[in-house]
């Protein structure tokens, strides 16, 4: 990613947490019922109590209580381009590990962690015909044990010019080049649609 585009994402996560505090408005979900159904269908992957989850694009690391909350505490780990956010999750989660940086900053190694899963950390136009997005698909893909799980914004209902959507089929298909046991959700948000690869 390009060093403006970083700084854009770190310059708005620190806007949005001084207007809205803890909440997650200042993730860009418009309500928690909203960001918690997407960790709802991420975490329907398979993710069962102990494994391992490098969570990318954590924000306030709320995917760890959410799991927790649902008796399947895993070992996490949080990546997110926002040091303002990660401060927050860093307070609400002393346990966790948390690093600030994209994904490819880091080289974790093949099959690091059990689970990788994203949510919304795709959704910023970046202008590169999702070239990026695919990059950090196959990295995910790569470092996980048993799988990955992501979300992306639906270029059939969504077409914002500040944000990244794409047609789910088509970023299907590519998944399948990676990985024969690619699925597709599309049936629980209107605008939205996820992507499980399973190892
Ligand atoms: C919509 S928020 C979702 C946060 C969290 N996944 C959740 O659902 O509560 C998107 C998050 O991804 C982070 N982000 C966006 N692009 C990223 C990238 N390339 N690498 C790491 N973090 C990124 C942002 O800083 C922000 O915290």
């Amino acid at each position: 990613m390009k060093k403006e585009q970083r700084q854009r994402i770190v310059d708005r996560h620190r806007d949005s947490l001084k207007r809205h505090g803890y909440h997650p408005n200042a993730l860009y979900w418009s309500s928690i019922e909203i960001q918690q159904l997407r960790f709802k269908i991420l975490a329907a992957v398979g993710m069962k109590e102990a494994d391992s989850l490098l969570d990318v694009g954590c924000g306030f690391a709320d995917f760890k209580s959410w799991l927790e909350g649902e008796g399947t505490a895993v070992k996490y780990t949080g990546v997110d381009l926002s040091p303002d956010l990660l401060r927050v999750a860093q307070q609400k989660h002393p346990d966790a590990a948390l690093l600030c940086g994209e994904l490819l900053d880091f080289s974790f190694a093949a099959n690091a962690f059990d689970w990788v899963a994203l949510s919304g950390a795709m959704n910023e136009q970046l202008h590169d015909d999702g070239d990026y997005a695919r990059k950090m698909i196959a990295q995910m893909y790569h470092i996980s044990r048993k799988g990955i799980a992501f979300n992306m914004l639906d270029g059939r209902t969504i077409n914002a010019h500040d944000l990244q959507s794409v047609e789910p089929h088509k970023m299907l298909k590519y998944c399948q080049t990676l990985c024969k046991n690619a699925a597709l959700l599309d049936a629980y948000l209107a605008n939205d649609f996820t992507i499980y690869m399973q190892k």
